[in-house]
């Protein structure tokens, strides 16, 4: 039986239901990924994954990408990284740091070529809390003026690990962190659509503006087009396996729930190309 793929929002996004990735066909893979490509995110329900599992259902949507958080990377299977509330670290005034940018961002701008997809697995669900939110950046980029959109296409971006992330190793520091220049608006090789292409903690500096005026520029787009008509919250279930387009969202961490219930997801990234 075909899998069913049916609209999670108005905005985008879709789930998948009726098929274990573990032993999905060729044609269901392509129906899924194509449908990825198209609606951005994707939750595929009830899925069973240990974790070599989960890299092998990872691989066939393309080669693992590297990921810099290096004490996170989980010792049985090194390409998944386990995020787990209840290792978050404390701050100076005792708050617990969570895992998870909270801010709209896309991963890994790091990377000469970042991923094109973002896979969480559920493993752990606190009670309440803890969603995913999801923002369509080419229906942002849509929004926008014309003559706005003009100005924007063309230019560059200059991305990297600005400061030591919690969990990163000095070695992959000097490995990951150097700078790499994207375009901040992307093509989508898939449907040629374009959309916002910025990590916000990531970008250093646009080529011709100061620091300060790239923050003011990708935090005034973001205001601007990020709403209820560009968004949609992911509530989890357990089994959840979401996957996004790092080409077309952004996304950010809910840190309202209880941190030391030990809410647990397994990421892996799958490598794109050179953005475009
Ligand atoms: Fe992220």
């Amino acid at each position: 039986m075909p899998c069913d793929i049916r609209p999670l929002s108005n905005a985008f996004g879709c789930e998948v239901v009726g098929v274990d990735l573990k032993t999905a066909s060729e044609a269901e893979m392509e129906t899924i990924i194509s449908a990825l490509d198209e609606k951005l995110v994707l939750a595929i329900r009830h899925q069973e994954l240990l974790p070599n599992e989960l890299a092998a259902v990872a691989r066939r949507f393309g080669n693992l990408a590297p990921q810099h958080m290096s004490d996170l990377m989980l010792a049985e299977e090194t390409s998944i990284c386990e995020l787990n509330s209840a290792n978050a670290p404390v701050d100076k005034n005792g708050k617990p740091k969570l895992i998870g940018e909270g801010n709209w961002h896309v991963d890994h701008t790091n990377l000469e070529q970042p991923p094109k997809y973002t896979m969480l697995y559920a493993k752990k669900l606190p009670t309440k809390g803890g969603d995913t939110g999801f923002a369509n950046m080419q229906k942002a980029f849509a929004s926008l003026p014309e003559s706005e959109q003009q100005k924007l296409i063309g230019l560059k971006s200059h991305n990297g690990l600005l400061s030591k992330p919690d969990h990163t190793s000095e070695r992959d520091l000097v490995k990951y962190g150097a700078t790499k220049i994207h375009p901040f608006i992307r093509t989508h090789p898939v449907t040629g659509k374009k959309s916002i292409y910025c990590h916000p903690q990531k970008l250093a500096f646009i080529e011709g503006m100061t620091p300060k005026e790239s923050q003011e520029l990708i935090l005034n787009l973001q205001a601007r087009t990020i709403n209820e008509n560009t968004t949609y919250r992911h509530v989890w279930e357990s089994g959840d396996l979401v996957i996004w387009d790092n080409r077309g969202v952004m996304h950010k961490a809910f840190y309202d729930y209880d941190h030391t219930e030990g809410r647990i997801m397994h990421r892996i990234l799958i490598e794109g190309e050179i953005p475009v």
